[in-house]
């Protein structure tokens, strides 16, 4: 019986339930925090079992976090917006409230971890899955140029577009024109592909000088991209791992209302994971 817990399909190899071990022997607070297996379609009875047994505050990661999203009872400004739930918290009337702690996650890393400057950068996101749409926003609300969305699917692309509603800043291009958008000095992916094992085909001429690109993935799962990013000569390459204890601390603030630091727990995990990331 756990209070706590991240839910995905695949989860085994998830580096939460050590994030939050970490977070909570630094903060002095006893936790539980376990890794729980849900097929997509089994996620609400799943949550159910859990809460029955105790369970206070979930994670979800991949493929969960839109069906996280339609369970919650009351969301959270950002997680309606991204349209995806990536925390849970159980509310006193027997419900879920939904965060989405992605958002942030990701801005902090840049911006706090890294001090790197998002605004005015035209930027590129790769993919339009629940990832990406918190991506988009959190990348909008730190100040970038213009957004331009290229998915495998053009069409979830322009939904994406659409429900962000800012036409004079976000637009969509076809993956197969690429070569033909000019430069960015912000590629995000936020694809699953690495994960997959799959490469994605990327022309050189999209990273400008000094470009910043980023996986949100991270380990093995982001060396693809990150191989491209370092061949096309971009400024830095950075792997999401920096994103996912960011995000991590958030939930934990949330659910416990300490602030954990993030700064050791970041240095004990980097120095575990193979490297390709230029930190
Ligand atoms: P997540 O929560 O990680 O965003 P998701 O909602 O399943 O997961 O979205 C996965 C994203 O990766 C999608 O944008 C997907 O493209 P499609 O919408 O066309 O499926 C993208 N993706 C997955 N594998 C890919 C590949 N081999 N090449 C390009 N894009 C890929």
């Amino acid at each position: 019986m756990s209070d706590y817990a991240v839910f995905g399909h695949p989860i085994a190899h998830s580096l939460s339930p050590r994030i939050h071990a970490l977070f909570g022997l630094q903060s002095g607070i006893p936790l539980n925090y376990a890794a729980i297996d849900a097929p997509p379609g089994a996620l609400a009875a799943s949550l159910a079992k859990f809460a029955a047994d105790g369970g206070r505050g979930a994670n979800i990661t991949l493929p969960l976090k839109q069906d996280a999203f339609a369970l919650s009872a009351e969301l959270s400004d950002f997680a309606r917006r991204a349209g995806a739930v990536n925390t849970l918290s159980w509310r006193d009337d027997g419900s879920w409230r939904g965060d989405n702690t992605d958002g942030t996650g990701l801005t902090r890393d840049l911006t706090e971890r890294h001090q790197l400057d998002l605004r005015e950068r035209r930027s590129l996101l790769l993919g339009a899955g629940g990832a990406a749409r918190a991506a988009a926003h959190a990348l909008l609300d730190a100040g970038i140029g213009e957004l331009v969305i290229v998915n495998r699917s053009p069409e979830r692309a322009d939904a994406l577009m659409d429900s962000i509603g800012n036409p004079a800043r976000v637009r969509t291009r076809y993956w197969a024109d690429l070569a033909n958008c000019g430069n960015f000095s912000l590629v995000v992916n936020a694809t699953s592909a690495g994960i997959a094992r799959e490469k994605l085909a990327l022309p050189f001429n999209i990273v400008a000088p000094r470009a910043l690109c980023y996986d949100l993935s991270y380990g093995t799962a982001a060396f693809g991209f990150l191989a491209w990013a370092r061949a096309a000569r971009a400024g830095r390459a950075l792997d999401g791992l920096g994103m996912l204890i960011e995000q991590a601390a958030e939930s934990f603030q949330i659910w416990h209302g300490v602030r954990p630091q993030t700064d050791p727990v970041y240095a004990e995990l980097r120095s575990e994971l193979p490297l390709l990331a230029s930190d």
